[in-house]
């Protein structure tokens, strides 16, 4: 369902919501509204599973699934999971890793609790702030004789600098694998992640573009590691009544990869619409002072799933909070991402208090970093008229400072 536009144009600042005028949308516009692809097709397939009557436990949805996954992304192995922190978890255990593990701060903090849940402890190391992703400079910095692996992030998909950390792990002997969330469908010099590094590990939630309701996987091309993980997505049962090794109930339910095969089906143009609402936003935001639109570089291939802007204070005379509540004033939920950074969160920042000293570029972009709505649930017109509300928002910043300031208004929950 695309969002329903008021006719209220917000071209002078008395136009805004936050001077009291009606919001520019009826109804909120949410960052991660799920994507259905083709509803016939998703029942057939669930009254088809409840003829069946075999609803989870390897069941042929979730093998249908993994192989077509597998063949999607061009990787040996697809090993479905209930969601992609579950999938970290048991690849981080499948592949052994102990002691400490660099992954990057700026990051959703699963990354960073999949470790800390096996008392492994992650370390934090800052971030390119052209990638957003892993400095490789900075890992080498953060290693130490206890450091086993490196965790790459390939955020918002855009991949990481996967050769420089494959060489940093092959030369000082760590294992590298990445969390790929963000990344089904992107690539890294022409070929899809998901066979990069031992492992990667892709998330289906139901804010992704692509979603299984709830949802991951581990894609590798390491037959041992993907057998060793099956088993432990199944408490580590090696056929009735035999467990060989510790595990976990990681099971991937029918009805979810029911809905990941036709979210599968549907994924070119899930990915169309990602990428036209990317363009709008793009030719909207252009030329507005302090706003800096992150683009996708058209030679790698790229999902278009998030629509980041980054908001310099100094030049745009509002901070991201100030145009955060801007928006969420007219309905539009833009977020902050990953704020503040896992390292300023619970149990890490009793564990490194001092961490911020060492994650300069990751402290200044969760300050300056938010994303907007994307999805079928945003159109051209709809795209235009948020563009609109930041660009009057700039122009008009010392006012709209003032009536924030004046009213409170409450900042946006992350
Ligand atoms: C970078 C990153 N890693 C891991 C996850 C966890 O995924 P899931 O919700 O499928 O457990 C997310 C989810 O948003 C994420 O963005």
């Amino acid at each position: 369902m695309t969002a329903t536009l008021k006719t209220c144009p917000k071209l002078q600042p008395e136009d805004l919501a936050i001077f009291g005028k009606p919001p520019a949308f009826a109804e909120k516009l949410h960052v991660g509204r799920p994507n259905v692809g083709n509803r016939e097709r998703l029942l057939q397939r669930i009254s088809d599973m409840l003829d069946r009557n075999w609803l989870t436990n390897d069941g042929p949805y979730v093998r249908e699934f993994e192989k077509r996954l597998a063949e999607f992304v061009g990787v040996r192995h697809c090993v479905a999971m209930c969601n992609a922190t579950i999938s970290l978890e048991i690849a981080i255990r499948a592949l052994g890793l102990t002691g400490e593990v660099i992954i990057p701060s700026f990051t959703f903090i699963a990354t960073a609790h999949a470790l800390q849940w096996q008392e492994i402890t992650p370390i934090f190391c800052d971030i390119d702030p052209k990638t957003h992703n892993l400095d490789p400079a900075q890992v080498e910095r953060m290693i130490t004789p206890r450091t086993t692996g490196i965790i790459g992030v390939h955020t918002w998909g855009r991949p990481c600098d996967v050769d420089a950390l494959q060489a940093i792990a092959r030369r000082r002997n760590l294992q590298l694998l990445f969390d790929a969330a963000h990344a089904i469908a992107c690539s890294y010099k022409g070929k899809l992640i998901g066979g990069f590094g031992r492992c990667e590990i892709v998330s289906f939630h139901a804010t992704k573009f692509f979603n299984s309701f709830e949802g991951g996987a581990v894609l590798t091309n390491d037959d041992a590691l993907a057998g060793k993980m099956r088993l432990m997505r199944n408490f580590g049962f090696s056929g009735y009544d035999n467990v060989i090794y510790i595990g976990t109930n990681g099971k991937m339910t029918e009805v979810c990869a029911a809905m990941g095969l036709t979210s599968l089906e549907s994924i070119d143009h899930f990915i169309a619409t990602n990428r036209r609402n990317h363009h709008a936003y793009r030719g909207g935001l252009a030329g507005i002072p302090g706003i800096t639109f992150i683009v996708y570089g058209e030679r790698e291939r790229t999902n278009y799933q998030y629509i980041v802007l980054e908001v310099d204070e100094t030049a745009a005379g509002l901070t991201r909070d100030e145009l955060v509540a801007v928006l969420s004033a007219e309905n539009v939920l833009a977020r902050r991402y990953f704020y503040p950074g896992c390292h300023r969160m619970e149990p890490y920042h009793s564990y490194f208090p001092l961490a911020s000293l060492v994650l300069p570029e990751t402290e200044k972009l969760c300050r300056r970093v938010m994303v907007l709505p994307n999805g079928g649930s945003v159109n051209e017109p709809a795209i235009a008229s948020i563009c609109q509300v930041i660009e009057t928002a700039v122009a008009n910043a010392p006012a709209v400072r003032a009536a924030l300031a004046a009213s409170a208004a409450p900042q946006a929950a992350k």
